[in-house]
Order: structure tokens, then C-alpha cells, then sequence
């Protein structure tokens, strides 16, 4: 029922584009306190065959690295301001590019890509939505050139920093939702970037699998 609502609200979301959809606006209030969810936070690799309906997803995207303020700035912080890390979601219906700026998913794949994350182990396949956070060194141009550049090292260590921002962020909001997740360093990273369509100065830094308790 749940997967046949999720559909349904997915197609109506799609208003402008048949690429994108337009998230409604996370629920900010409510939930469990951050210390009850620290106290619960744990990995779990097991998953329920169910998926998140319209309104779970975006509270889930907007508690990984959705906007907080109307300056743009999200909900973890990013150093020197330069927000180099994409957010990508692989779930049943497709593949997708968070853009936190118009809280919205854009198109990259149809169809379930869900194991294909890593054939190695069923962790990501059964996940209701696998999340891979990719590094974008594209974002530091401007900061590497000039007078007083930004070494390439630098860049990417802050990009680290980011993803290790973003998984807590799920761990984290996963525990007050009783949710399963598990950070996983390893992947198929080959397939991974062909399925994102990731260019050379893109790297993926974690997947996240996240989905109900079975
Ligand atoms: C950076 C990082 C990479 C990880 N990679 C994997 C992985 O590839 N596969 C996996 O099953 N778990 C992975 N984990 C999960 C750890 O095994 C797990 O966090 C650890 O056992 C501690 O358990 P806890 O999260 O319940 O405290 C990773 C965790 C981190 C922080």
C-alpha cells in the first residue's frame, strides 16, 4: 500500500519536468530528542521490503543536508562556505540528485539500481534508499586559483569532513525515526560513477543505506 501511495505522490509531484520532483517541506518539529536518538544510534543491515512514502523521504534528505536558513546554508556546517558535497539517492524508482537549494530530486536513471551499489553484499539492495555522497572538487575552483590558493588536499579533506557531517546527520535522524541504516565504505565504485555519470573531479566518499526494520 505504502509502495502504491509513495508512486502515486511521486507522480503527482512531478509538476514542470518529468525529471524532477518537487519534495513537500520536511517536518521540522516533533520527533524524539537528540539524546534519546544519539543513545539509539547503531548500525543495522537488515531491511524491511518497504518503502518511504513522499513526506518520509523529504524529512530524510532535509536531515542529511536539506537548507536551514534562507541565506541557503544547510544543516551541517561547511568550511569556507562552499558546499561541495552532492547528495544522490538510489531507491526502487530511479536514480536521483538532491538539490537541497529547491528541495527537490533531479532525474539522472530510470528503474531499481538498488544492488547494483555493491553485488558483494544484499545491504544496499533491500534498503528502502541508499544515499551516496559524492566530493565535487569542481566546488574549490574558485578557492584554488589566485593569489593565495587553496591546495588540492585541503579541498578534499574538507569534502571528508562534509560526508562524516552528512552520515551522522542520517545516523542520527534514522534512531528517532526506528529506522535501520548502515554507512558503508565499501561499494562498486566503478559502477557507482557510471550509474551517477560522475566526472573526473567527482569522488564518492560513502553510501548509506537506510530503510524500515524488518
Ligand atoms: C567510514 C565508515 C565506513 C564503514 N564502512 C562499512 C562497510 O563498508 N560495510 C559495513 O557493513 N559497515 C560499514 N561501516 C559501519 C561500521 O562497521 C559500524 O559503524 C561499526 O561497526 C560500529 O557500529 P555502530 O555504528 O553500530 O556503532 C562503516 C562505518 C564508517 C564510519
Amino acid at each position: 500500500m505504502k509502495k502504491i501511495l509513495l508512486i502515486a505522490f511521486l507522480m503527482c509531484a512531478v509538476s514542470a519536468s518529468a525529471e524532477n520532483i518537487r519534495l513537500p517541506e520536511p517536518e521540522k518539529t516533533g520527533g524524539m530528542t537528540l539524546l534519546e536518538s544519539l543513545t539509539l544510534r547503531r548500525t543495522e543491515r537488515e531491511f524491511a521490503d518497504k518503502d518511504f512514502n513522499i513526506q518520509e523521504l523529504s524529512n530524510l534528505l532535509y536531515s542529511a543536508g536539506g537548507v536551514n536558513r534562507p541565506e541557503g546554508m544547510l544543516v551541517y556546517p561547511v568550511g569556507m562556505g562552499v558546499q561541495d558535497t552532492k547528495i544522490y539517492v538510489i531507491m526502487r524508482e530511479g536514480v536521483y540528485e538532491y538539490n537541497p537549494q529547491a528541495h527537490s530530486l533531479e532525474q539522472i536513471e530510470y528503474g531499481d539500481h538498488r544492488s547494483e551499489c555493491n553485488p558483494h553484499n544484499e545491504i544496499a539492495g533491500k534498503a528502502s534508499v541508499n544515499l551516496v555522497y559524492v566530493h565535487d572538487l569542481d566546488a574549490w575552483q574558485k578557492f584554488m586559483t589566485g593569489e593565495r590558493p587553496i591546495p588540492k588536499e585541503a579541498a578534499v579533506r574538507m569534502g571528508m569532513f562534509h560526508s562524516g557531517a552528512i552520515m551522522q546527520n542520517v545516523y542520527l535522524f534514522a534512531a528517532s525515526q526506528n529506522w535501520n541504516c548502515c554507512v558503508q565504505g565499501s561499494f562498486d565504485n566503478a559502477n557507482l560513477r557510471e550509474l551517477l555519470k560522475l566526472n573526473e573531479n567527482q569522488t564518492i566518499t560513502l553510501l548509506h543505506s537506510v530503510g524500515v526494520k524488518p
